[in-house]
């Protein structure tokens, strides 16, 4: 198959489709490689990278498109590129259909096949093409809550980790997801006492089982939630109800309650967020502050680091990516049920329910 790599031309967007160890593995098979030139570069990765294991360097975007049968990307097309995609053509990236109905009606126009990283579903019901943004940006949430707790920048002016005879920070995680247990393994890590709550007695079994004994699980409640943010320094949202909005479990008043410095970093403030003060903010301009509280919501924060982030998204979307090749989109959905899922718009027609009922396409 001819399968296109296009640079991402998506605002601040330095993630690629595919590594250089990604095209080896297809052109070991025999199939053909397009990368736009400089595509990879965002994410330290190089035309001659790629020239190395076999890709053919394609100097446009128009060119990449009109060569490929199949394009693998990492953000939903913008409009530039709407013109771009062909019929009969695979799309497999991050879409996101049910926020932009202007997508939606392009791709249906352009009667290509959509298959959305996001809506790939296994057995477990969970979504392995969104677990390792969540992992990066669980991570990261603890990284940037440390920095901003600096005072310079408003915090309270305290080491997460405390020293020899000073005790340590401490970090609240409201939500024992993938978020959270990732939050919590990097607070714990430096050397923070870290609760971390949730409603799902299962999650907090799990987070005892598998993480330190300094890292306490505690069940989310209003009443627990006003207690532990008097004493927290750093507060992590990173709550999700699977199909509706993040409840808002931090709300304007509670701020009057934490001390002033506290950082909060509401990692779900792609869903809404979960703090009744949360709006989303950018790399240039990622904190604000209210009541003297220290607000982080950064809705891409793993596009500050596209190294990790590409290699951890490519990881996981190449197996798929090889079966689409091998196989032809038919046959690999057909084989593979959790691919299957991700196929939300085929030759002109939604296939994928929640996008219908998003836009009352019935
Ligand atoms: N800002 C970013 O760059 C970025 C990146 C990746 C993910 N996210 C977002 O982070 C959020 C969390 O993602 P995830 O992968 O960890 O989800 P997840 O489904 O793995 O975990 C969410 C957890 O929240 C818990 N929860 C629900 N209601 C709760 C409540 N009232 N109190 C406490 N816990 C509650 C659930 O039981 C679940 O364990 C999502 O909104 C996701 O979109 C944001």
């Amino acid at each position: 198959m001819k399968i296109g790599i296009p640079k991402e031309i998506k605002n601040n967007e330095s993630r690629v489709g595919m590594t250089p160890a990604g095209v080896f593995e297809l052109t070991k098979k025999n199939h053909t490689v397009y990368v736009q030139s400089s595509a990879g570069e965002g994410s330290g990765f190089f035309d001659k990278n790629y020239l190395e294991v076999g890709a053919i360097i394609l100097p446009t975007i128009e060119e990449v498109y009109s060569e490929s049968e199949m394009i693998v990307k990492v953000k939903e097309p913008i409009a530039e590129e709407y013109s771009l995609i062909k019929k009969n053509q695979i799309v497999f990236t991050y879409f996101h259909f049910a926020s932009s109905e202007a997508l939606t009606k392009a791709m249906i126009k352009s009667k290509s096949i959509c298959i959305a990283y996001e809506t790939v579903e296994d057995e477990e019901g969970t979504l392995p093409l969104l677990t390792p943004m969540s992992e990066v940006a669980g991570r990261m949430a603890i990284q940037q809550g440390a920095k901003y707790l600096e005072k310079p920048v408003k915090g309270r002016g305290i080491l997460l980790g405390g020293v020899p005879g000073v005790t340590p920070g401490k970090v609240l995680i409201l939500g024992a997801g993938v978020v959270g247990v990732q939050a919590a393994k990097m607070a714990a890590g430096l050397g923070a006492h870290v609760t971390i709550m949730d409603i799902n007695m299962k999650r907090l079994r799990y987070v005892n089982d598998v993480l330190p004994n300094h890292v306490i699980t505690a069940f989310s409640s209003e009443y627990s939630i006003r207690q532990l943010i008097k004493t927290h320094d750093l507060i992590v949202g990173g709550v999700l109800v699977k199909g509706g909005k993040a409840p808002k479990l931090i709300t304007k008043d509670m701020l009057k309650e934490m001390r002033p410095g506290t950082v909060v970093v509401d990692v779900a403030v792609d869903q809404g967020g979960c703090f009744e003060t949360t709006k989303p903010t950018t790399h240039q301009d990622p904190t604000y502050i209210i009541d003297d509280v220290v607000h982080y919501c950064v809705a891409n924060m793993p596009g500050a680091v596209p190294y990790t982030s590409t290699i951890a998204l490519t990881n996981v979307t190449l197996p798929y990516i090889l079966k689409l090749a091998n196989l032809g989109w038919e046959k690999a959905c057909k084989l593979d049920e959790s691919l299957n899922k991700g196929l939300n718009i085929v030759k002109g027609e939604v296939v994928y329910n929640e996008i219908n009922e998003a836009f009352n396409l019935n």
